[in-house]
């Protein structure tokens, strides 16, 4: 079921075209639920996860703040390609579905790039509207996810900037975003940040500080790689029966145990690059076998 958005978040749709907005929604989401479903982590960490988000959500909003110190920000770190955004978007909508009570839930992510790649002079600026208006203006309105990705881009370790090599405006739009999560998550207890970084090590320390769970997110072990390629490889078979050959145990068994370093993201591509790599399959996926997800496997393991 859509909830339908409320006034305010309906006239906030306009700024999608917004520098920093790339996505407003409202929750629960269908495809949130179906990202959340595609995930494979190692036992209970998904559970976990939400656990943890759903208590902290909870504690925060009845403890006081100095007895807790709880700022509702969630950071996923971990390579590329490992599920981070998948899973946030997911934990968007598992959160909204498991809190009941508060009225209607929002959803919005920020693309940071837009923000950082502003005109001299704008970011700074247009960080400070997207916090102290645009979300405040949302999180007023009732209980909201915002989803910071890859945060590193915002929330630059001010200490690793050259003054040479970056003006001041983008010291300046680092210090703005760090004041507007911290203001916003100060000030309104039903909002839950997520934030995401394939570079911890680049995200200023006052961010990660505030972070309430920090979750590393590993590469895939091989029962992980295995139930990935699976999943690919049965929506394909779904579409082409004659790709059944994907399916065969041995071959998925055989493809997680050579797959070792390799991500989620890429798993997936590997079953989509199987379908074109015998000539004579014409690229008709009806046409793929067992070998050729094994070669193209065989030929991103020695490109490592
Ligand atoms: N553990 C996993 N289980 C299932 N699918 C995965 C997993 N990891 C990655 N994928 C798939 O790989 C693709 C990329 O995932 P996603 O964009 O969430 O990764 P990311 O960690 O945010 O990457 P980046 O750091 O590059 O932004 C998605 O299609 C996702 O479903
Ligand atoms: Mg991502």
């Amino acid at each position: 079921m859509v909830n339908p958005l409320s006034s305010v978040r309906r006239r906030m749709l306009p700024d999608v075209a917004l520098p920093g907005i790339a996505d407003v929604r409202a929750l629960p989401d269908q495809q949130f639920a179906e990202a959340w479903a595609s995930i494979e982590f190692p036992a209970d960490v998904k559970e976990h996860l939400l656990r943890t988000v759903v208590s902290k959500f909870h504690l925060r909003r009845a403890v006081p703040f100095e007895a807790m110190p709880l700022h509702g920000v969630v950071l996923l770190t971990g390579a590329p390609g490992v599920g981070k955004t998948t899973a946030a978007h997911g934990l968007a909508d598992k959160v909204a579905r498991t809190i009941g009570g508060l009225g209607e839930w929002g959803f919005i992510e920020v693309d940071p790039h837009a923000l950082a790649g502003s005109a001299l002079g704008r970011s700074q600026r247009s960080v400070e509207q997207l916090f102290g208006q645009t979300l405040a203006e949302a999180a007023a309105e009732g209980p909201l996810v915002v989803l910071l990705d890859e945060i590193e881009t915002l929330a630059t370790d001010r200490s690793a900037l050259s003054m040479e090599a970056n003006p001041i405006d983008v010291h300046r739009a680092v210090d703005a975003a760090l004041v507007g999560i911290d203001r916003l998550a100060r000030q309104n207890s039903n909002v839950l940040i997520i934030a995401t970084s394939n570079f911890p090590k680049a995200i200023d320390p006052a961010l990660t500080s505030r972070a309430d769970t920090v979750v590393t997110v590993p590469l895939p072990d091989r029962d992980i790689r295995r139930r990935i390629l699976e999943h690919s490889a049965a929506a394909v078979v779904a579409a082409f029966p004659g790709a059944e050959p994907l399916l065969d145990s041995g071959t998925l068994d055989a493809a997680a145990r050579m797959s070792e370093g390799i991500d989620g993201r890429r798993l997936r591509k590997a079953v989509a690059a199987a379908c074109a790599q015998r000539p004579e399959a014409l690229g008709n996926p009806d046409n793929v076998s067992g070998e050729d997800l094994l070669a193209v496997l065989q030929a991103m393991r020695e490109a490592q």
